[in-house]
């Protein structure tokens, strides 16, 4: 029998990742393990200084080095010298000013890698240091914002003026957070040998890197080809980030004839590569005395850094997800991102939320403690359902599974008990449980309407086996599997004849970023759309003959069936008001919820974390495993916002640029991690999937911070919450009799 398409055998099912052998066993090839014949050596000659101007550039020692093939510098890229992004201000190599250390001022390729290094040394430069803007409220008072938007609803001013409130007010702080993808960026590009150029590399998006090719070399696109090598994790810093190396690679292989492999070292990638924006986040919050919310007030900052990139949509999602899943029926948010002289800061998962999420949950969680209340009946009492409306007045009419997610992680966590029970605990190692929220719109909403659509292509051999082509790219989230799982369900063909190919621009049209937990959902949908019309095409000739899939497609190719087509995925419309912030701003939301267990030593001020139950409604489990994969690794990282990483920088130039002094959890930092996978169906997603691939991360900070107040007495408004900080806090405390608040 070939299985109809509504047995639904295949979705919800633990399917293997068909490329873990490979990545097991290290036979998957890297961009570092691929070997072009007759590759040089590229490299980048970068900015010492944050701001200054370009007096003199000179190449001719450089180019005189022997060994040394090309020296490029910006009046030398035949294109425009623009990495077309949200406002395109991103030179591909610095003009006349660098504006952060680490900007791209010359490329070089050369025979070796000596030779390279000789090459980009001989490069003379002459800088005339100018003064630079490092500190994000000196830039916003000088009135450099890249990008501003409000969220207007209700009098959310005159509402905090009530008497009848209870008011609770804060000003955090978020740090710079780093990818630490274990594979650095790379690129490998070749000339094609009919005038255009292919590029193979670690990244996200194939069409970005694409078009910042094509526009750099003035190229039609049809003569840019990118194709995705095996991706060592991406998290968003192989989004915008990877179109540089791209084109830098690209145009010295179009410079020399020869291919160019151009592999940035982690310091190099840590030092100068996109990362998440450093935040200062204002939160006025009211609720009633029986803690109904409001109204609140947030002023949210991002910095930028020198180029805007992808920060104005960053802010954006952090806008309109600035008050959680909840109902705030006065709310007035007002958000910036500023400019400075510091690397630009880019997409990381969760875009813009956890910032502003870190923020608002714990002026909840303070809310709670001046209330009385429970923190979990807080967020119940006031938790997004359907038929409510998002702070932006979008109402939810499908596919709300917030209090169920809240419930089951109470639940499973064993909330209420250890609530109580910790409150009590008086020696030196105290333990605590905090509880945070969020929510995430899933794909890229209403500020990134035009890069919506999504392609697959899907081919039927004759033997039966299944090519897929989609545009979007597997980064370790398991795309390949998940996919692989809807081809199979939606042909009706089992798993194993599915092959989901590497992403590679000439195989499919644009069909945006793998981004915004947008990829399942889709890829998936084009998926179905191919799928759809080669069912159509194959049931006259086999409807009740009761073939098995390979009999079947061997059957419709003696009947000279075309078992080919191309599917096309567009999301329902939404409708969004920029002056008053008001409208659908995505099509729909994934919902999660965090308790997590600390224990904090008062004496030393460190925090151990002990568990975390983490719950998530995403629409249907498409496998298991992989949702829990998803939920575990976010979670992780998470943890790293909260407790350990942060850059510190001198000049504008960020000192630690190494996994020895850039602090990440390694396995024996990993607790307890309890997955909560709940399905609410969307029904436009496919098979009812909405996204997970970054609402695990973001309300990870915030649930910590709220454990470590559970187990000490103490606040905190910056993060990570090292043990100086929280030593600090606790040294503050005032002495026991005179605490003030309850
Ligand atoms: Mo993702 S942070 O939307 O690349």
């Amino acid at each position: 029998m070939v299985n109809s398409p509504s047995q639904r055998t295949v979705i919800g099912q633990r399917l293997r990742r068909p490329d873990a052998p490979d990545k097991v066993k290290g036979t998957a090839l890297y961009i570092e393990d691929l070997d072009f014949a007759g590759s040089l050596w590229g490299g980048v000659l970068r900015s010492p200084h944050a701001h200054a101007r370009i007096r003199k550039l000179d190449t001719a020692r450089a180019r005189g080095v022997p060994g040394v093939r090309a020296v490029i510098t910006a009046k030398e890229i035949p294109g425009r010298n623009v990495i077309p992004m949200v406002q395109s201000d991103w030179p591909v190599l610095a003009q006349d000013f660098v504006r952060h250390v680490g900007e791209g001022v010359a490329v070089v390729a050369a025979d070796t890698r000596e030779a390279l290094a000789e090459g980009l040394a001989a490069v003379q430069v002459e800088y005339e240091p100018l003064p630079a803007l490092l500190d994000m409220e000196e830039a916003l008072a000088a009135g450099e914002v890249m990008a501003r938007y409000k969220v207007r609803r209700g009098e959310a001013s005159v509402a905090l003026t009530r008497s009848d409130l209870i008011v609770v007010e804060g000003t955090y702080q978020t740090p710079y957070q780093e990818h630490a993808y274990i594979e650095p960026n790379g690129m490998i590009a070749a000339p094609d040998g009919t005038g255009g150029v292919v590029v193979h590399g670690s990244m996200q998006c194939p069409f970005y890197v694409q078009k910042g090719v094509a526009s750099a070399l003035g190229l039609d696109l049809n003569r840019v080809r990118i194709v995705q090598t095996v991706t060592g994790g991406g998290f968003g810093g192989k989004e915008d980030a990877p179109s540089a190396p791209g084109a830098h690679a690209a145009l010295l292989a179009m410079a020399t004839g020869r291919p160019v492999r151009l592999i940035l070292t982690r310091e190099e990638d840590m030092a100068v590569m996109s990362k998440r924006h450093p935040a200062r986040v204002q939160v006025k919050l009211g609720a009633t005395r029986h803690g109904h919310l409001i109204a609140a007030e947030i002023d949210y900052l991002l910095d930028g850094g020198a180029y805007a990139t992808l920060s104005p949509v960053v802010l954006f999602r952090g806008t309109v997800h600035a008050c959680g899943p909840y109902r705030v029926p006065n709310v007035k948010v007002e958000s910036r991102v500023v400019r400075t002289h510091k690397v630009p800061c880019g997409a990381f998962r969760g875009f813009g939320e956890p910032q502003v999420v870190f923020a608002f949950e714990a002026a909840l969680d303070e809310l709670a403690e001046r209330l009385g209340q429970d923190p979990l009946v807080l967020r119940l009492k006031n938790a997004l359902q359907i038929g409510d409306e998002t702070i932006t007045g979008h109402r939810l009419s499908e596919s709300v599974g917030f209090r169920e997610v809240l419930e089951q992680v109470a639940a499973a966590s064993d909330w209420k008990r250890k609530r109580e029970e910790y409150a009590r605990e008086r020696g030196t190692v105290r333990r605590g449980v905090g509880l945070a929220a969020c929510y995430y719109g899933v794909g890229l909403g209403a500020m990134g309407k035009h890069l919506n659509p999504a392609g697959a292509n899907v081919v039927v051999a004759g033997d039966g086996s299944v090519t897929v082509a989609v545009g979007t790219t597997e980064i370790g989230q398991g795309m390949v599997t998940v996919l692989t799982q809807i081809a199979a369900e939606s042909l009706g063909c089992p798993p194993d004849a599915v092959r989901v190919m590497e992403a590679d621009t000439s195989r499919v049209p644009d069909s945006g970023p793998t981004v915004a937990s947008r990829t399942t959902v889709m890829s998936g949908n084009a998926i179905r759309d191919a799928a759809a019309k080669i069912r159509a095409a194959m049931e006259p000739v086999i409807a009740d003959s009761g073939l098995p899939w390979r009999e079947a497609v061997a059957l419709c190719v003696q009947k000279q069936i075309g078992l080919a087509a191309h599917g096309w995925a567009v999301p329902p419309a939404t409708t969004f008001d920029l002056a008053t912030g008001q409208g659908e701003a995505y099509v729909c939301y994934s919902f999660s919820a965090n308790v997590v267990e600390v224990e904090v030593d008062t004496e030393t001020g460190e925090t151990r974390v002990k568990g975390v139950w983490s719950g998530h409604d995403v629409g249907r489990v498409v496998n298991p495993t992989l949702g829990e994969g998803q939920v575990e690794g976010g979670v992780v990282q998470g943890l790293g916002y909260a407790l350990t990483e942060e850059h510190a920088l001198r000049d504008g130039r960020i000192l630690n640029d190494q996994f020895s002094t850039y602090i990440i959890p390694t396995p024996l930092d990993v607790p307890e991690i309890k997955s909560v996978l709940v399905e609410s169906p969307f029904p436009w997603g496919p098979y009812g999937a909405k996204g997970l691939g970054e609402t695990p991360i973001i309300a990870v900070a915030p649930a910590v911070v709220a454990a470590i107040h559970h187990a000490a007495r103490i606040r905190l408004y910056t993060l990570p919450a090292t043990p100086e900080r929280v030593w600090d806090a606790i040294r503050a405390l005032p002495p026991p009799g005179e605490a003030a608040s309850g």
